[in-house]
């Protein structure tokens, strides 16, 4: 078995471009991106609404397939896979988090986090709720494990996020916009939750309006109409 070394590149973007219907003549939402991620980057994605961001968050985290190009994910590429892989994939080495939470308003904290876990049928009742607790722990949440969305702040909200997106221990992060319905206190606490997968030896890539925030990663990708700027 090879082993994996700290820095090879964990996810390599090799001349994708996305169109979202197929035969129009209108201009690629993603035109010729090509770039690579290595293991424990902390990496911002920016550009103006429309440019691009989204969709081509989408491709890396193995939810959407490129038109044309491949994703390498340690030298495979992600999409010759069948969906069962595919589903596997994002659930065991990905993990999400959306400007807008996505948590189910029905479950409290802790149920959220848990949802994750069922797909591994092996997991007893009380080692499901031990593992959706440490998660919950780490992200400063001990105190609400059974608050559901709606009796929780918006920074309380993206917190439990978190915790869902890290219970399957992921070799990546990816969040779009994860502030953007954040004041900057609580939008600065996200990031630097974020961050600090790094030390972990974790990936994180982050969609950001937030100069700041950006400036806070190790690289910028900047997209203007598909392509990536410099
Ligand atoms: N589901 C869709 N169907 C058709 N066009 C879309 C769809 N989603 C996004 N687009 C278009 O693709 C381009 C990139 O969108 P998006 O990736 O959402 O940008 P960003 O996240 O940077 O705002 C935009 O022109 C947008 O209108
Ligand atoms: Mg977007």
């Amino acid at each position: 078995m090879t082993t994996y070394q700290k820095d090879d590149v964990l996810l390599r973007v090799a001349d994708i471009t996305y169109r979202y219907s197929p035969k129009s003549e209108e201009v690629p939402a993603l035109s010729n991106i090509q770039f690579d991620i290595n293991q424990a980057e902390l990496i911002s994605i920016v550009g103006q609404s429309g440019s691009g961001k989204s969709t081509l968050l989408s491709i890396l985290g193995g939810l959407l397939k490129p038109t044309s190009g491949e994703l390498l994910y340690k030298g495979t590429n992600i999409y010759k896979w069948n969906d069962t892989q595919l589903s596997a994939h994002r659930n065991q080495n990905v993990g999400f988090v959306f400007q807008n939470y996505f948590l189910d308003p029905m479950f409290s904290a802790i149920e959220n986090v848990q949802l994750p876990l069922y797909v591994n049928r092996n997991m007893t009742k009380s080692e499901l709720f031990l593992k959706a607790k440490s998660a919950l722990v780490s992200v400063g949440l001990e105190h609400r494990l059974n608050h559901r969305p709606s009796e929780m702040s918006g920074g309380e909200c993206q917190r439990v996020a978190i915790a869902r997106a890290i219970v399957n221990d992921p070799e990546i992060v990816f969040a779009d916009e994860p502030t953007g319905n954040l004041d900057s206190k609580n939008g600065g606490l996200i990031i630097d939750l974020l961050s600090q997968f790094k030390q972990a030896n974790k990936t994180v890539v982050i969609v950001t309006h937030n100069l700041d925030q950006a400036k806070q990663c190790d690289r910028m990708i900047r997209l203007l109409d598909g392509r990536i700027v410099q």
